[in-house]
């Protein structure tokens, strides 16, 4: 029997790979653990991600290794896939998706983005340091961005990002840059047109159409999707929301949803000139 793994995003403290006998290098002196308040929904003993990266919490003087808790989060994620498909062969480990919400919906972009054993990436409203603009970010008049996201929460990401502080349009790339580093793999970005935090609008008329002419050029258009909703923050119609394209992904099941409305906004071409002068294949 062919089951699709379809899997939520999970949280592990991330046991060492049990069927690999992977073994941990030795550890260097970590300037500090995280804590409970600065790695709200990781494990607060050492685990094998810590060795790699010493200082994941909020430790600027170490930016160095600094990567944060959503490549954390993904990371963990990462290696509940592994178990799964050592220990799991009943599952058909080719048909994998990651989905969170918010932060976790970050974190699913992470995982989507670093491991290409994922074969359907779907954020959840998302935001800033997700699927949110880094630029226009005063769109959806949600006030939602660089300075509130990463001064909120400076533990999500690398401290370097902080530099950009009051200059977010100097950050060297912005969201669509993620979403089209996706491709060809498939990406579903879930959103909703009233979402009181994230720019929901941002997402749908500038990142989403920007990536689409990566996915587009390369051939894959159908493999990424915008799923506009009403309504606010990870509500849970979410599910239903992507569903058919999941499907679609999954199964081959056809759909008759569109998932390129972006209703009720309109692309804003303006915003990625370069599309004009995509070179020819
Ligand atoms: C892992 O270690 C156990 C115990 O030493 C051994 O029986 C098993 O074969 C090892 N598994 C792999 C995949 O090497
Ligand atoms: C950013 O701008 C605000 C408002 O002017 C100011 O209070 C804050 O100190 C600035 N932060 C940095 C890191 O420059």
């Amino acid at each position: 029997m062919r089951l699709e793994l379809f899997t939520l995003f999970l949280l592990s403290c991330a046991a060492p790979l049990l069927a690999q006998n992977v073994t941990c290098p030795t550890p260097p002196t970590p300037t500090a653990w995280p804590t409970a308040s600065s790695f709200p929904l990781v494990s607060t003993l050492p685990d094998p991600f810590n060795y790699l990266y010493p200082s994941t919490a909020r430790v600027a003087s170490n930016a160095e290794w600094d990567i944060g808790t959503l490549v954390a989060w993904a990371w963990g994620f990462h290696r509940v896939l592994d178990a799964l498909i050592f220990t799991a062969p009943e599952i058909d480990s080719t048909l994998v998706g990651v989905t969170g919400c918010s932060r976790l919906g970050k974190a699913a972009l992470a995982a989507g983005l670093f491991d290409t054993r994922i074969t359907l990436t779907m954020p959840m409203s998302s935001g800033v340091q997700g699927l949110g603009p880094y630029r226009y970010s005063t769109l959806s008049g949600q006030g939602e961005n660089l300075e509130n996201s990463k001064q909120g929460a400076p533990w999500w990401s690398n401290s370097a990002l902080g530099t950009f502080i009051n200059q977010s349009n100097r950050v060297p790339f912005d969201a669509h840059v993620i979403a089209a580093a996706i491709a060809p793999r498939a990406l579903v970005i879930d959103q909703g047109s009233s979402d009181p935090f994230v720019n929901s609008r941002g997402t749908a008329t500038v990142i989403f159409p920007a990536a689409q002419a990566v996915y587009d050029w390369l051939g894959v258009g159908p493999n990424i999707g915008l799923a506009m909703r009403s309504g606010g923050h990870c509500d849970m119609s979410g599910y239903t929301n992507v569903l058919p394209f999941v499907l679609k992904i999954l199964k081959g099941t056809p759909t008759t949803r569109t998932y390129t409305d972006m209703t009720p906004w309109q692309a804003i071409p303006t915003a990625y000139p370069w599309t004009s002068n995509i070179p020819p294949k």
